[in-house]
């Protein structure tokens, strides 16, 4: 499974640095919705769903994570942690945030509008919508 990653422009100065992310032209889908997690806990997990249509774009913008995607046949597991870098989820990819260290901000662009229809939160059933075979989530 490959994961598909965008590089977001930084522009530096002696001031720090500002990243800019555009509709239409920084990844491919028009962001109708943005939301970002922040204060997370130690020892947490997130997600730990899929969705039938929603695509996301994940941006480490302060901080690390963990990000497990799965879509049903492999599984792939990066560390977040550069602010200047989106990371696509499509649908139908089961995921897990997980190791946040203390001040993170995870920010996600998204595609659709918050439809909690679109979840899937069950592995099993996950598994089926995407026709593969039987077996347990994995741990983190
Ligand atoms: P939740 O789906 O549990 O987050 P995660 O996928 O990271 O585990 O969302 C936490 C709460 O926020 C839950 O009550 C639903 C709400 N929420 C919204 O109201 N709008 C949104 O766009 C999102 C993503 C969540």
């Amino acid at each position: 499974m490959k994961i598909e990653k965008f590089f977001f422009e930084p522009h530096g100065d002696y001031r720090g640095q500002l990243v800019a992310i555009e509709n239409e032209k920084s990844i491919p889908f028009d962001i109708k919705r943005v939301y970002y997690m922040y204060d997370t806990k130690g020892g947490i997990s997130r997600g730990h769903h899929a969705h039938r249509n929603l695509k996301q774009v994940l941006v480490c913008v302060a901080g690390s994570c963990r990000l497990l995607l799965d879509d049903g046949k492999e599984r792939e597991d990066i560390v977040l942690n550069r602010p200047f870098e989106g990371v696509y989820v499509d649908n139908c990819m089961w995921r897990i945030m997980y190791d946040f260290t203390p001040g993170t901000v995870l920010l996600v662009l998204a595609s659709e509008l918050y439809e909690p229809e679109d979840y899937i939160y069950d592995y099993a059933e996950f598994l089926k919508y995407v026709g593969a075979e039987p077996h347990p989530e994995a741990e983190v």
